[in-house]
């Protein structure tokens, strides 16, 4: 089965440095990887491939109108974008999205027929109770009256191991997916695909790759190179 792989590029590249980006993973077909690639809203254009799918790293709460900055799921869906990532911790922290506002904005991505990458993660290392605890208490609300769960895929992320350099757990993260799995099995039927992310680079892939269903990449997407160095070893 594909693994899938999430580049997060956040804020990152210049528009001098996208060519060179785009020259190295445009035309690169890894069958046993479902790519996504999240750019800056400005350079999705741009990065439109049919190796993988065109994902934003955000959306408006609204469709369309007077919302000044703001960039709707209409929008993105009418230049050929497929999937948004919503909840990221940096969104949740450092702009107050609260899981109010993240549950309006996947009811409004689905709506449009985006899929949602829904991003979750513990704060602080606590025990691995707790976190299961703490995870699933965020998903209640996330996916508060949301029904249909096949066009959404969980990015697990505990929030201190993103651009850490934090050694990858590999027996702990499985109990952690492996415990969310038989929740969303148990309470909303279905079977939802769960990535890892935090650190995740070309060194560390291959120790997490077969216990998830993929991975959401941030620093190490950056470099062009690196991620297709990533991509060759799944
Ligand atoms: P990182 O970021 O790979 O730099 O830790 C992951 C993310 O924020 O999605």
């Amino acid at each position: 089965m594909q693994k899938i792989v999430i580049g997060n590029l956040k804020m990152n590249l210049e528009e001098k440095d996208v060519d060179e980006y785009l020259n190295i993973i445009k035309n690169t077909d890894f069958p046993n990887v479902d790519l996504y690639m999240s750019p800056s809203y400005i350079y999705l254009s741009r990065f439109k491939s049919k190796n993988y799918h065109l994902t934003a790293q955000n959306v408006s709460l609204f469709n369309d109108g007077a919302y000044t900055g703001e960039i709707s799921a209409l929008q993105l869906k009418s230049i050929g974008v497929d999937s948004v990532i919503i909840g990221h911790s940096e969104r949740r922290i450092k702009f107050n999205e609260d899981s109010k506002i993240i549950n309006k904005k996947i009811k409004i991505a689905l709506e449009n027929n985006l899929k949602v990458i829904l991003c979750i993660g513990e704060s602080k290392k606590v025990a691995k109770e707790n976190t299961i605890n703490i995870l699933i208490e965020e998903l209640k609300k996330d996916l508060k009256d949301i029904s249909d769960y096949s066009n959404i895929i969980i990015a697990y992320e505990p929030v201190y191991a993103i651009g850490s350099n934090t050694d990858v757990n590999v027996f702990e993260i499985k109990e952690i997916i492996d415990s969310l799995k038989s929740f969303m099995e148990k309470l909303y039927k279905t079977n939802i695909k769960i990535v890892y992310g935090g650190s995740i680079n070309e060194n560390n892939i291959n120790e997490i790759i077969n216990i998830c269903d993929g991975v959401i990449v941030g620093k190490t997407s950056i470099n062009a190179k690196k991620i297709i160095e990533m991509l060759k070893k799944i």
